[in-house]
């Protein structure tokens, strides 16, 4: 039998990395899972050791405020001190008209999904450079790749944290360890709650892109689009030009 694999899950209580969680699971990984509801994460931790997880260690922590050099070496031990794979999947919405308003609230934004987000993705680099192996999946979204007026501070944020992973990838790659990017679509989550229409024909569920989340840790290119459509669509997206694109009301 092949060693469990070490898994750090950074935002373990969101939807999209409750799903991942459940599959890798199911192959027996060992999970160190961190997020601010230290109840929750216990109730997951037992989920996921009753699904076969080998061991499930957890951590309550405010991830925008936390620092991650003082942080990881703990979140490591109980996985004897190596990530095989580690996921960054917490992140806020926002509400853009408000931050339009009130730029501290845009802070928070910018603070939880790029700032501190880049901070952890640069210090888990640093443990899988000198391991010279193990894998970083980000969770970034097809919102970063066009600014549009409905989510263009969101957006900004997951395109500035898309940057960072890609050159990540690119200095990981001569060690032979790895950084993805994974660019969701519409996915029905306690963060689209709010969205009308979410059952329609371009949504997801979070057990949908949930494969592509295992599989990115594994190998393939280093951007993923979940579902697979969402490569083609933000293709176009991009391609249009900018005063037909200031016509629509996306
Ligand atoms: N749903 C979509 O359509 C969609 C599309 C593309 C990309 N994404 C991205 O997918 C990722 C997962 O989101 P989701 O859809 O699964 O939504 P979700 O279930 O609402 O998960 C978001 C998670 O982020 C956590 N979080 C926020 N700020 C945090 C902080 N400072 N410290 C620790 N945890 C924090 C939340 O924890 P609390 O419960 O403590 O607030 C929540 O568990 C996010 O990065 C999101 O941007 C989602």
């Amino acid at each position: 039998m092949t060693n469990p694999r070490r898994v750090l899950i950074l935002g373990a209580l969101s939807a999209i990395a409750t799903a991942t969680a459940r599959l890798l699971a199911a192959e027996g990984a060992r999970f160190v899972l961190v997020a601010r509801d230290a109840e929750a994460l216990e109730t997951l931790a037992a989920d996921l050791r009753a699904r076969g997880a080998t061991s499930a260690a957890t951590v309550a922590a405010d991830l925008a405020v936390a620092s991650p050099e003082a942080l990881l070496p703990a979140l490591l031990e109980p996985l004897g001190g190596a990530i095989d794979a580690a996921y960054l999947a917490y992140g806020v919405l926002g509400d853009l008209g408000l931050a339009e308003r009130d730029l501290t609230v845009a802070a928070q934004v910018i603070d939880t999904n790029y700032r501190s987000a880049a901070l952890w993705c640069l210090a888990v680099a640093a443990v899988l450079e000198r391991q010279r192996a193990g894998s970083l999946v980000v969770i970034g979204s097809v919102a970063g790749d066009r600014g549009r007026k409905s989510n263009y501070l969101y957006g900004s944020t997951k395109a500035g944290l898309g940057v960072l992973v890609q050159g990540l990838a690119h200095r990981l790659a001569k060690v032979g360890a790895r950084a993805v990017l994974v660019k969701p679509g519409f996915v029905d989550t306690p963060m689209t709650e709010h969205v009308a229409g979410r059952r329609g024909p371009l949504w997801a569920t979070p057990e949908q892109v949930a494969p592509a989340l295992v599989k990115a840790a594994s190998g393939g290119g280093t951007v993923v689009y979940t579902p697979w459509f969402w490569r083609p669509i933000m293709a176009i997206i991009r391609a249009v030009p900018g005063p037909i694109f200031h016509r629509t009301n996306l």
